[in-house]
């Protein structure tokens, strides 16, 4: 017998013996979809010509014993974080590495970086397919603890969704955000869209949604690179609250006509508009610089080992030309597990994984 399906075994006797009588405290498993700043490795295998990944060095420099895993990070993203509040030791492996025979035991990662709300958006794995993996991920779990059981940690688990920011750039790289009218229908559609999807996912057993809202998407180095005045896009920035107001809407619609639905709605623009206002509080230095990468405010051409890195990655609160720093995802999954209304609202995470 192969190690891998030992181990299995191992883990599901793990979990029999642990929900025996009992209820769970926290979540028993977290089943992550959605961007880059949520993968964890799913993108490996993919074209790189094609795709965007992050398993070489500088990657993970700050991750244990310095590997790359895919995470677009210097060391643990978000989801690690939020993981690691929940009781975990990070985030559940890549839906890439349970196919490859990793336990499935606390959930599964589906997030694939480029993605986005829309399947047109990027070349990655689209949310559809996400989706698909998901079922797929439901049908193993049936099979191995049956189905009533599965369908209860499902129902129990937490539901972590990152999108939005692909679609957003992609919206305004093209259109420049020009159009006020436009830009309400293409939120609107975005928004729908989302519903869509959390509707299918409720359809198949999931209950408790913890949204990682958009954040200032006009400040990050990439885009303030393009900019000749070195600022942020505040037409972007106006687009992502946009967003979130309409996002936000939605779901306290969804909890009223879905049964049993709970979510929370990380409020991450507003944790970063105390980041830009009090960088000290967070022990920034840099909040407009990428860590790792080269040109205007290093977010003109892609983190790499030919890079610019900068000596002190805690003090920048952003990593590469797109992504947070780990010192930035660990704040942000502070606030959102444990933080005010503020932060995470109409609960925080925390509130969430034990309902
Ligand atoms: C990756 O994509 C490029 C561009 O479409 C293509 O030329 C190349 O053959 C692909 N490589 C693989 C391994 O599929
Ligand atoms: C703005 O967009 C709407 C909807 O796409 C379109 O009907 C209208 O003509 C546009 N207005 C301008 C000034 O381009
Ligand atoms: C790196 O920066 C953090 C945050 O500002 C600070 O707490 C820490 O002492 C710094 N480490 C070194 C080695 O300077």
């Amino acid at each position: 017998m192969e190690l891998s399906s030992l181990f299995l075994i191992f883990s599901f006797l793990a979990l029999a013996l642990s929900s025996v009588g009992e209820s769970f405290k926290n979540a028993p498993a977290i089943f992550v979809l959605g961007d880059s700043l949520a993968d964890v490795g799913n993108n490996n295998n993919l074209n790189v010509s094609l795709t965007s990944t992050a398993n070489f060095p500088p990657y993970g420099i700050d991750f244990p014993f310095k590997t790359p895993t895919g995470r677009f990070s210097n060391g643990y993203n978000t989801i690690d974080w939020l993981a690691k509040h929940v009781g975990y030791k990070r985030s559940p492996p890549s839906f890439l590495s349970v196919t490859k025979g990793a336990s499935m035991l606390h959930g599964v990662n589906f997030a694939s970086g480029g993605s986005g709300i829309l399947d047109t958006t990027g070349t990655a794995i689209t949310f559809t397919t996400q989706i698909e993996n998901f079922r797929g991920a439901i049908g193993d779990l049936s099979e191995k603890m049956g189905e009533k059981r599965a369908n209860y940690l499902i129902s129990k688990s937490l539901f972590l969704i990152s999108a939005g920011s692909n679609d957003m750039f992609a919206y305004y790289l093209a259109s420049g955000a020009q159009n006020t009218t436009q830009n309400e229908q293409f939120v609107t559609s975005l928004v729908e869209k989302l519903s869509e999807r959390l509707k299918v996912l409720y359809e198949h057993g999931a209950r408790k949604f913890g949204i990682l809202g958009l954040s200032h998407l006009g400040c990050i180095p990439s885009l303030k690179s393009r900019n000749p005045t070195g600022r942020c896009f505040e037409d972007l920035n106006g687009l992502a609250r946009i967003f979130n107001t309409a996002a936000r809407a939605r779901m306290r619609r969804l909890e009223s006509m879905l049964k049993g639905m709970k979510y929370s709605y990380g409020n991450a623009y507003d944790l970063m508009s105390t980041a830009l206002d009090k960088p000290h509080l967070f022990g920034y230095k840099d909040v407009n610089s990428a860590c790792c990468g080269s040109g205007k405010f290093n977010g003109a051409i892609s983190c790499s080992l030919k890079s610019n890195l900068c000596s002190n990655r805690s003090q920048y609160l952003f990593w590469d030309q797109f992504h947070p720093t780990q010192a930035t995802s660990k704040y942000t999954a502070k606030f959102f597990f444990g933080g005010s209304r503020k932060y995470a609202s109409p609960i925080n995470f925390k509130s969430l994984a034990r309902y």
